[in-house]
């Protein structure tokens, strides 16, 4: 990898890691042991070698490189029309920041739509690019047919996150962004596909827009693979959020469930660190807050 801007250069300085030489890079096998002891995980979205240095000294220990930059990096209206070498890009991006302050953060690569999307080898192919662009672990989205996927890639050493409720790269078929697993057929169907998920070998899950009391149940099921929520409740093994929500800058509406955590800190890294400490606190997020 490239290093374009010498430390100290006019061009902006990444922080240093927040306690140098103190923390331990976050692995699989640590993530596992938070799910098990109830120690909240927190992930934030990241696409760039700034942010992403910030954030990790700020404590976030799983940084998502999400395909949700499509909306906020490039202004696209939805995750559709992001591509796979987009994705390398800003997983390298982040990387060669993590490196530069020598963070300790986990870092997941969002395979985008279309690329996982044809056969397992396609998958494979697509989850090495985004590895080799210095990913842990990869993330796709949706239940059923994804299982032989994750299954496929899990047993390459490859880990992966798989996402269920809201997938935003379906929010055509599913007539948008709405929330997901209401009613009991609905929720049935979730709860198969996240074991199904599970047994495939996913170490995590995102559940995104889900009721509260679905994830906290699902949460209580799933001892293999850990939940991490976002507009589904307090009851999950993790949260995480957009960062671009988060520090209260979008474009468009902000979602009903997220918290500006700019409001009152002095900084970026402030802002960061009260939402780790939030997470971490039980503190954020609110059950009553989106009330689904
Ligand atoms: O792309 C993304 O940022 C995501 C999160 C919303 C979970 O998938």
């Amino acid at each position: 990898m490239t290093q374009s801007t010498a430390p100290g250069s006019p061009y902006g300085t990444l922080p240093p890691a927040s306690v140098p030489g103190k923390r331990k890079p976050v692995s699989l096998p640590r993530l596992r042991e938070m799910q098990a002891q109830g120690d909240k995980i927190v992930m934030l979205t990241a696409y760039d070698a700034t942010f992403a240095a910030v954030a990790d000294a700020a404590g976030v220990e799983c940084i998502l490189v999400g395909d949700s930059l499509g909306m906020v990096c490039q202004g696209l209206t939805s995750t559709v029309g992001v591509t796979l070498e987009t994705m390398r890009y800003h997983t390298e991006s982040v990387v060669r920041g993590l490196h530069r302050v020598q963070g300790t953060a986990w870092v997941i690569g969002d395979l985008p739509f279309g690329s996982y999307h044809e056969s397992r080898e396609q998958a494979l192919r697509s989850a090495t690019v985004l590895m080799q662009a210095g990913a842990h672990m990869v993330k796709l989205e949706g239940g059923g047919w994804t299982a032989e996927v994750v299954h496929f890639l899990v047993e390459r050493g490859i880990p992966v996150c798989a996402h269920l409720g809201l997938t935003p790269q379906t929010v055509h078929a599913l007539g948008g962004y709405r929330v997901q697993g209401k009613g009991d057929e609905a929720a049935a169907t979730l709860k198969r596909h996240a074991h199904e998920l599970q047994d495939a070998g996913a170490a995590m899950l995102v559940l995104e827009m889900v009721p509260a009391a679905l994830s906290a149940e699902l949460t209580r099921e799933l001892d293999r693979c850990a939940t991490i929520g976002i507009g589904a409740g307090a009851g999950t093994a993790g949260q995480v959020l957009v960062m671009h929500d988060m520090l209260g800058v979008n474009l468009g509406k902000m979602p009903r469930f997220v918290r500006n955590f700019m409001e009152g800190a002095p900084s970026v890294r402030e802002a960061m660190a009260a939402y780790v400490q939030a997470v971490k606190g039980g503190h954020f997020p609110v059950d009553a807050q989106h009330g689904w």
